[in-house]
């Protein structure tokens, strides 16, 4: 049912945790499953030094996080806004078709954290608040409480 890239994203998933230094942070979470994710970078001069994340949510959702923070790790901030939940899901090899939404979620979460960092600096990335904020109002509560 899923790829070897999905089971390795799985079992030994890449940039797991909370960054300390962050500096743009994103959270998003899905409705209907409930799954979550919280994506945190650390970006110097446009380029996102670090990242990482913490989902809590289903296997594909930690590998979707995983493979998103890979992709845009090193990159300029301009690339990273690109980043779909295609180029998620083709770098983890698909994903049967119950689980898009899970990269969709990933690709949500890295959109949020670079909307984090559009609002923190004033420097304009073309993301509308809308994006994420429908879907992760309810969420809100219990992952504060998480962290905090
Ligand atoms: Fe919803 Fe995976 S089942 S993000």
């Amino acid at each position: 049912m899923y790829s070897e890239k999905v089971m390795d994203h799985f079992e030994n998933p890449r940039n797991v945790g909370k960054l300390e230094n962050a500096n743009a942070i994103g959270e998003v979470g899905n409705a209907t499953c409930g799954d979550i994710m919280k994506i945190y970078m650390r970006i110097e001069n446009g380029i996102i030094e670090d990242v990482s994340f913490k989902t809590f949510g289903c296997g594909a959702a930690i590998a979707t996080s995983s493979m998103a923070t890979e992709l845009v790790k090193g990159k300029s901030v301009e690339e990273a806004v690109k980043l779909t939940n295609k180029a998620v899901m083709e770098a983890l090899d698909g994903l049967p078709p119950a689980k898009v939404h899970c990269s969709v979620l990933a690709e949500q979460a890295i959109h949020a954290a670079l909307q984090d960092y559009q609002k923190k600096t004033g420097i304009d990335l073309g993301l509308s608040e809308l994006e994420h904020e429908f879907d992760c109002a309810s969420f809100h509560a219990d992952m504060h409480k998480e962290n905090n």
